[in-house]
């Protein structure tokens, strides 16, 4: 089994499903090209099918980006296929993303669809696509509550009609993981042609356990690529987020042994990009892209990081993006943080007991005040000089 993770980004295409978060062909390039800095090895840009102007912008991407495959979104249809294919025709290496639903709830209440007849359209879908594309993905929608013999059918027949990847999605955040990753161990030990698909993760976040399926998925399931999206946008409570199972994977190498083709150093411009253009703002406490993920308050966590930065850090802000990381001035702050910060000021104050005088002026205003600013500190020792 391969020890590369691909990672699959579908901020462009399943993140734009989340209600407000529709952007415009330019945006969806601008978006496009970040991604293409941070060398996510697949871009799904969009559903061409879905309209004229999804069609544009899977169009402009694929014409613009040479470094990551391009994908689009199609229906298990050939009229859907065909315009992914036409959509898809100036990129460097395209990939076709087609998918019908699975579980009886679906093929029942949604498509009024026998199984057989289910079976035989992902088939005749997958083969219509191979030939127009080699690259071809096939989902089965709501992958993850359907009946595992079923499931298994259909799977093998795409595979054998030249699917490259198969992706079980998880498509309203009902898997829990140690059960999501052994469903998807339990297809590849059944599935008898499994070895000739690179299997892929999909999954949504309604029980903030997308990340963690996904993880399980791979770990466990033995999955190689895991679908997401910058910031964890998606459909309800959003998709699988890129930035944390990236830096999971990374971070944990000592457990996952996988490689990944990202650059890490592009996350945190590709995160602002997204929150800027679609208007959803990042929480402040949001792993590796929040505003606080690298920031430190309490007096005993600064010491320690300007003692020694992995005492209460796992990763590096500089490696996600970040300028630096953060010692945030408030009450619960030392002296040592506050005298450093005096020094990156370049303030030097002449005694230990001039410090400690600023210090207790600093602490009182701390108290009144939720953070201290370079400002505040000047002015305290302004005052502190005229004081003296
Ligand atoms: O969540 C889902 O099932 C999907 C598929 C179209 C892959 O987004
Ligand atoms: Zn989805």
């Amino acid at each position: 089994m391969s020890d590369k993770l691909i990672i699959f980004d579908t901020t462009l295409r399943d993140g734009e499903q989340s209600p407000g978060a529709s952007m415009t062909k330019d945006e969806k390039l601008r978006i496009a090209r970040q991604l293409e800095r941070l060398r996510v090895d697949v871009i799904e840009a969009g559903f061409a099918a879905s309209s004229n102007g999804d069609f544009e912008a899977v169009k402009a991407i694929a014409d613009a980006v040479r470094e990551s495959t391009i994908c689009s979104l199609a229906r298990a249809n050939d009229r859907d296929i065909a315009r992914a294919a036409e959509a898809l025709k100036g990129a460097q290496r395209a990939r076709i993303h087609t998918f019908i639903a699975t579980s009886e709830l679906h093929m029942e209440k949604k498509l009024r669809m026998t199984r057989e007849q289910v079976l035989e359209q992902a088939r005749l879908s997958v083969r219509f696509a191979r030939n127009l594309c080699d690259d071809i993905e096939f989902s089965p929608e709501d992958g993850y509550r359907s009946d595992m013999d079923f499931l298994c059918r259909v799977l093998e027949a795409v595979i054998a009609e030249g699917a490259t990847t198969v992706n079980i999605p998880d498509t309203v955040g009902y898997a829990i993981p140690e059960l999501y990753g052994n469903f998807i161990k339990t297809l590849r030990e059944r599935v008898p042609n499994a070895d000739k698909a690179i299997w892929s993760v999909h999954c949504h976040n309604d029980l903030g356990m997308a990340v963690a399926n996904s993880l399980a998925g791979v770990q466990i399931g033995g999955a190689r690529q895991v679908e997401c999206t910058i910031n964890g946008l998606g459909e309800r409570a959003g998709n699988c987020s890129l930035e944390e199972i990236v830096m999971a994977v990374k971070t944990r190498r000592d457990y996952f042994k996988l490689d990944l083709g990202i650059d890490a150093t592009q996350i945190v411009p590709a995160s602002r990009l997204v929150s800027q253009t679609t208007g959803f703002v990042v929480q402040p406490n949001k792993a590796v892209v929040g505003a606080n993920a690298f920031a430190h308050a309490s007096g005993i966590h600064q010491d320690g990081v300007l003692k020694a930065r992995d005492t209460y850090e796992i990763m590096r802000a500089e490696d996600v993006g970040w300028a630096a990381n953060k010692i945030v001035l408030g009450k619960l702050s030392g002296r040592n943080a506050f005298k450093q910060r005096l020094q990156e000021l370049g303030i030097a104050l002449e005694s230990e007991a001039e410090i400690n005088a600023a210090f207790a002026r600093f602490k009182d205003l701390a108290d009144r005040k939720s953070e201290i600013f370079d400002e505040d500190i000047l002015a305290l020792v302004m005052d502190e000089t005229v004081t003296a």
